[in-house]
C-alpha cells in the first residue's frame, strides 16, 4: 500500500471538456461554501434535471448527519447534481443508495475494489473514499433531489480528516479527474433513466449486492436513542436497513453504521 506524504501534481478540471459535455449543463467554480447549497439555488430558480455545480475548493461542505466534509483545493471531486425525480413518492429514500452504488460501480470499472456501507458510504477495503448528501429541496415546480457527491482522488494521509477514510491515491491510482466526473455523473444519468423506464427493482437488486454491511455484525448509532447490534440482514423495500437484533428485525431508516465483525 502506497503512503503519500507530499501531494502529487493537482491538475486543474478541464473546463471545455466539462462544458462539452452532451446533456449536462456543468458550473465549475474556483471556490463554493457547499456544491449542494449551490445546486438547491438552481434548484429554487427554476433549473431542469442534469444542471451539475462541481468546485475545485469546497471550503464548507457538508455531510451526512450534521457533519463537515472537508477537502484540500483540488485533493478531491466534489460535485452536486440536480434531478428532477419522476418516481412515487414511496420510492425517493432509493436515490441515495442508487447515487452511492452508481459511485461504486464507477470506481469499480475504474479497477478499485469499491462497496457500499450503507446507507451510502463508499468504501475501498473498509476505508472511506467517498460520501454522498442527497437533500430534497422544495421549489415552485415540485420537490426535486440534489444529490451532492465528494470523492477523495489525491489526498494525503496527513490531509485526511479521519484514520477510517482514504483516497483513490494512497488505493493506488490517481485517475483524472475530469475523466472521473464524466464517468460518475454518466453513471448516475444511467441508473436514474433505468429507473425512471423499468421501476427500482433492477437497481435495488444491484444495491443489495453492492452493499458490503449485509452479513456483517453491526452497531448502529441513531439519530436518538441508544445504539442498536446485531446482524445486517437486508435491506426493505423503502431502503431500510433490516438489522437481526436479539429482540428481532428492526427495521433503520437512519443512522450511523460501523461494520463491528466481517462474518
Ligand atoms: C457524508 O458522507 O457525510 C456525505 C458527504 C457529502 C459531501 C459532498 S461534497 C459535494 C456536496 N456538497 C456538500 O456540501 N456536500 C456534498
Amino acid at each position: 500500500m502506497p503512503v503519500t506524504t507530499e501531494p502529487s501534481p493537482r491538475p486543474a478540471l478541464d473546463r471545455g471538456r466539462l462544458s462539452a459535455a452532451p446533456g449536462l449543463r456543468i458550473e465549475v467554480l474556483d471556490e463554493a461554501p457547499s456544491t449542494n447549497l449551490a445546486v438547491a439555488d438552481l434548484a429554487r430558480s427554476g433549473e431542469d434535471s442534469w444542471a451539475v455545480v462541481v468546485t475545485e475548493h469546497q471550503t464548507a461542505g457538508r455531510g451526512r448527519l450534521d457533519r463537515t466534509w472537508h477537502t484540500p483545493a483540488r485533493s478531491a471531486l466534489t460535485f452536486s447534481v440536480l434531478v428532477r425525480l419522476g418516481v412515487p413518492d414511496a420510492e425517493w429514500p432509493w436515490l441515495p443508495l442508487v447515487a452511492g452504488r452508481a459511485v461504486a460501480r464507477t470506481l469499480n470499472d475504474a479497477g478499485f475494489a469499491a462497496g457500499m456501507k450503507w446507507p451510502n458510504d463508499v468504501l475501498i477495503d473498509e476505508l472511506k473514499v467517498a460520501g454522498i448528501l442527497v437533500e430534497r429541496v422544495e421549489t415552485p415546480t415540485g420537490p426535486v433531489g440534489v444529490v451532492g457527491i465528494g470523492v477523495n482522488v489525491s489526498t494525503t494521509w496527513a490531509e485526511l480528516p479521519v484514520p477510517t477514510a482514504t483516497s483513490l491515491e494512497l488505493k493506488g491510482a490517481t485517475p483524472d479527474r475530469t475523466d472521473l466526473l464524466l464517468a460518475l455523473l454518466g453513471a448516475l444519468r444511467a441508473d436514474v433513466e433505468q429507473w425512471h423506464t423499468d421501476g427500482v427493482e433492477g437497481l435495488r437488486s444491484a444495491y443489495v449486492d453492492a452493499c458490503v454491511t449485509l452479513g456483517q455484525e453491526v452497531r448502529v448509532d441513531l439519530p436518538a436513542g441508544a445504539p442498536l447490534t446485531g446482524v445486517a440482514c437486508g435491506i426493505d423495500s423503502g431502503g431500510r436497513l433490516l438489522v437481526r437484533t436479539r429482540v428481532g428485525d428492526q427495521a433503520v431508516g437512519a443512522g450511523d453504521v460501523l461494520h463491528v465483525r466481517t462474518r
